[in-house]
């Protein structure tokens, strides 16, 4: 058995800023409401013509992870691609990076765990390197929201939380046993799947058929999530993985050095972080200005500490998450 750890992380994000201010002048809401509800404070968007995707903000993440690890593009063995807002319905997005960074041929997986998509994806990659299989993984979070949200006054309680972006971990085999991903554990409950979900299209609701079913005032093809339950299981299931993890290596609240917790709502990582008693220096939020980014948060959030030295070598990560599915869960990770 072998053992993974990240040799690499990066982060992309389009540049086009928009602000709480900007969305009041298309819809009815308030930089006040969205601050004291979710602590986001502004994202960021794909412009039309920018040339971003899903996959072109893969790729180019990829990039900049791969120039850190020191790591060829030959060299991958695996690419696995974590999105819920897909370039395509089908081929994913893993393929598209693939053919990007100009491997002639390499597996590539996407993984639709959304919130939990990262974590998913890293925990996927892990095994694969735990068993010897594989040396060097790409694991991807990317995603375009803007580009479905709906952005008027009747969908402004999920609008108002997206942004685009993407992050990336490079996950590498490592000799030592003590190191990297020491585990992790995911979980979901698929009793609560329309509470947070986007339903069509889909293969039970194609586009015509929405068209002729539904009147224009309950369009099921935008995103739809049921806030205050999503709140109350999030803040329940973030605590529950979190002991998990902790209990699963033999370590304590008092053992994490940095907690990386899903962006969602800065009023859920608070509430974490008071829970098991961590100082401003041991969690990294960075929602105030990206937003809810869901697959990519974790790993956005993760390459932004490391690039402000909040993590250093030997230091206990924590990686812990929730969303639609419902999913969630975590890693532990020694840096
Ligand atoms: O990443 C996946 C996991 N996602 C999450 O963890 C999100 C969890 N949920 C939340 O973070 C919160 O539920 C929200 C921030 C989404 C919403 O906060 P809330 O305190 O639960 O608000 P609410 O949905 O209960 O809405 C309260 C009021 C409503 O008006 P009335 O009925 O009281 O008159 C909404 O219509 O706020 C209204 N509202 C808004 N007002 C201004 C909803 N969205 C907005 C808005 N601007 N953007």
């Amino acid at each position: 058995m072998y053992q993974s750890q990240i040799s690499g992380v990066g982060k992309y994000v389009p540049e086009n800023v928009v602000t709480n201010h900007d969305l009041t002048k298309i819809m009815d809401t308030t930089d006040e409401w969205i601050q004291e509800r979710t602590g986001i404070k502004e994202r960021r968007h794909i412009k039309k013509g920018d040339g971003n995707t899903t996959a072109v903000m893969g790729y180019k993440v990829a990039k900049i992870a791969l120039e850190r690890a020191n790591i060829d593009k030959d060299d991958i063995d695996f690419i696995v691609f974590a999105t819920l807002s897909p370039d395509y319905y089908f081929p994913g997005c893993g393929v598209q990076v693939q053919d990007m960074l100009d491997i002639s041929t390499c597996p590539a997986l996407d993984v639709r765990n959304q919130c939990s998509g990262f974590v998913y994806a890293l925990s996927v990659a892990d095994q694969f390197i735990k068993t010897g299989m594989y040396k060097n993984i790409l694991v991807i979070g990317s995603e375009n929201h803007s580009g479905g949200l709906d952005m008027t006054t009747r969908g402004r309680n999920v609008s108002v939380l997206f942004g685009d972006g993407a992050g990336l971990a490079v996950l590498t085999r490592c000799e030592n046993k003590n190191k990297g991903v020491l585990s992790t554990h995911l979980h979901s409950e698929g009793k609560f799947v329309e509470e947070l979900s986007l339903i069509g299209p889909s293969t039970k609701y194609w586009v015509p058929e929405i068209i002729k079913e539904n009147p224009q005032e309950n369009i099921p093809y935008y995103p739809q999530m049921n806030g205050q339950l999503v709140f109350k299981n999030a803040v329940v299931r973030f605590s529950e993985v979190i002991n998990e993890g902790l209990a699963h290596n033999n370590l304590s609240a008092k053992d994490i050095d940095m907690l990386i917790p899903h962006q969602a709502n800065l009023r859920i990582a608070q509430f974490i972080q008071k829970k098991f008693k961590l100082s401003n220096d041991q969690v990294h939020n960075n929602i105030q200005k990206y937003g809810n980014t869901t697959a990519r948060s974790i790993p956005i959030a993760l390459t932004e500490a490391w690039e402000n030295n909040k993590i250093k070598t030997d230091d206990i990560v924590v990686l812990a998450t929730f969303g639609s599915g419902f999913t969630w869960a975590s890693a532990i990770i020694k840096w």
